[in-house]
């Protein structure tokens, strides 16, 4: 018997694959087919710091509290509304989905600033969340502000947050920063409890008719696991919180080759997107099949078996693979055969 039990957060799950957050965990039907299709955890979609500072007196009314100061409502995205209808129905989904489903249930807030919304984090707590995901979802584009500058206000708002609530916090991030050891280190050092490596940054795009800037949300591919897999091999030495692998799992052995690298739990949005909530199972299978396969019987052997420390070549993983990958990769071209694309 292939032993699935992974721990996250200090949640004990029933096995290592927990939805994201994401559209399918926005609803109540589709968190029940997830827990039915073997999801171990799931993640609300974020409710964004702009949607708590716009309603400022509602959550004053909420707290019924008057001494602390909320900063200055930022402008806000009508656009929202479509995803979240606000502080308050955020408060009834988590309510909803912890009534619906039996599995851990994690409250995503999607944040930068430091303000008074962090402390909507302690209803979400009343509310029955789990966990709480705080998604650092930011582009830092002021040229007056350092990297040093960006990350400071980010470990104090991590500071302030985790101070405001008993339960666990992890911190989703970007691979977008100067020195992303130090900061994993600070973001632990900062009390969270599990870091979420990575989320993916939307770049817009050009309508070339219309000369108008559009958003545009693609779904991952397979080919993007490859970085999370690094930086978990990386950072598994010296985080001792939980990691969760997101970006790019779309099959059993993407899972399990983020475990190998050292994650607790991996997570998953466009490939249930792509082929719908039930295919997590399909996901588990392969996996449980792998393992079986490979020896593993237990999720706690496999994890961090393929960590930078503990491959034959802890240097696979940084400068020196690119040395070696370019070299190679140059000379397989330079003595391979030119493809003729049009006949002559
Ligand atoms: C339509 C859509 C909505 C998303 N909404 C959220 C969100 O509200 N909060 C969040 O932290 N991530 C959100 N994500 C990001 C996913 O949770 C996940 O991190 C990302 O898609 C990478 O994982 P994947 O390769 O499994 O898709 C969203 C992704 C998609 C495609």
């Amino acid at each position: 018997m292939t032993d699935l039990h992974s721990e996250y957060l200090g949640l004990r799950l029933r096995s290592p694959l927990v939805a994201s957050a994401g559209p399918y965990t926005g609803d109540l039907d589709k968190l029940a087919e997830l827990q039915d299709a073997g999801a171990a955890a799931v993640v609300l979609p974020s409710l964004f710091e702009e949607q708590i500072e716009h309603e400022t007196s509602e959550i004053d009314r909420l707290f019924s509290a008057h001494a602390d100061s909320f900063g200055e409502a930022s402008s806000f995205f009508p656009d929202i509304d479509d995803y979240n209808t606000g502080p308050d129905t955020y408060l009834a989904l988590v309510e909803a989905a912890k009534d619906r489903v039996d599995i851990p249930v994690i409250a995503s807030l999607n944040g930068t600033n430091i303000g008074g919304w962090i402390r909507y984090a302690r209803l979400l707590e009343d509310a029955g969340a789990d966990a709480i995901e705080l998604n650092l979802y930011t582009v830092a584009a002021d040229p007056a502000r350092t990297g040093v500058d960006v990350e400071a206000d980010q470990l104090e708002l991590v500071a302030l947050l985790t101070g405001e609530v008993k339960i666990p916090v992890a911190v989703k991030i970007s691979p977008y920063y100067s020195s992303l050891a130090s900061f994993l280190v600070g973001l632990q050092d900062a009390g969270a409890s599990g870091v979420v490596m990575f989320n993916r940054f939307y770049s817009p795009d050009l309508d070339m008719e219309t000369l108008d800037v559009k958003p545009k949300i693609g779904l991952s591919t397979q080919a993007e696991l490859r970085l999370p897999l690094r930086w978990i091999a990386i950072s598994r030495d010296f985080l001792h919180i939980s990691i969760a692998g997101s970006t790019g799992v779309h099959a059993g052995r993407d899972a399990a080759k983020l475990l190998l690298a050292g994650a607790d739990v991996t997570m998953m949005t466009s490939a249930l997107l792509f082929h719908g909530a039930s295919y997590l199972s399909n996901i588990e299978h392969e996996l449980t099949e792998w393992m079986r396969d490979h020896g593993y019987r237990s999720v706690s052997e496999m994890r961090g078996a393929m960590r930078r420390d503990a491959v034959a070549d802890p240097t696979a993983y940084e400068r020196a693979a690119y040395i070696g990958n370019i070299t190679s990769y140059t000379s397989r071209f330079l003595h391979a055969q030119p493809i003729h694309l049009h006949k002559r």
